[in-house]
């Protein structure tokens, strides 16, 4: 069992009435939920956060970091600005998948830079509230393929 965190930025707590022809209908607590419900199937324990401030963000990232296996976020708008973010997640070596809802690549071009994207294991984006399923299916696979390389060298290690 692993523990994975997930993380969403400013105001994806307004998900479900902000822009839905964006973002889509869904509320954020739906979406949490769902990700809960997955990840007790995959045998691992999911934690959630929602901040509209980027220190609050930081202080999760340092607090919560290093006992977490594999961080699943969201920044929102702090995705084309947060050198503070991106920082935090390095200083605490935390695997970091990241997430949006719409497909950043097809909009203003401010939001096409992306201050996670070379630090991340991979990015997935476009796919509204199935963006984070998709996230956590690959979130376990990749936890999963860490176990076994661990495992394996554990084989092979003389006695
Ligand atoms: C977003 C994309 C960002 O550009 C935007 O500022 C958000 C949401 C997304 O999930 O599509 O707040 O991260």
């Amino acid at each position: 069992m692993a523990r994975i965190l997930v993380m969403h930025g400013p105001n994806l707590n307004l998900l479900g009435t902000r822009e839905p022809q964006v973002y889509g209908q869904t509320l954020l607590a739906e979406i949490d939920q769902e990700l809960r419900q997955r990840a007790m199937v995959a045998g691992h324990e999911l934690e959630t956060f929602q901040s509209n401030h980027e220190g609050a963000l930081v202080d999760c990232i340092q607090q919560r970091g290093m006992q977490t296996a594999l961080l699943i976020i969201n920044p929102g708008a702090y995705t084309h600005t947060s050198i503070a973010i991106r920082d935090a997640i390095l200083a605490v070596g935390v695997p970091v998948i990241e997430v949006h809802l719409s497909n950043i690549y097809r909009r203003e071009p401010f939001r096409r830079q992306s201050y996670l994207a070379d630090i991340a294991l991979g990015q997935v984006a476009g796919f509204g509230p199935h963006s984070y399923m998709l996230a956590l299916q690959a979130a376990c696979h990749w936890l999963q393929q860490q176990e076994s390389r661990a495992s394996r060298s554990t084989e092979a290690a003389p006695e």
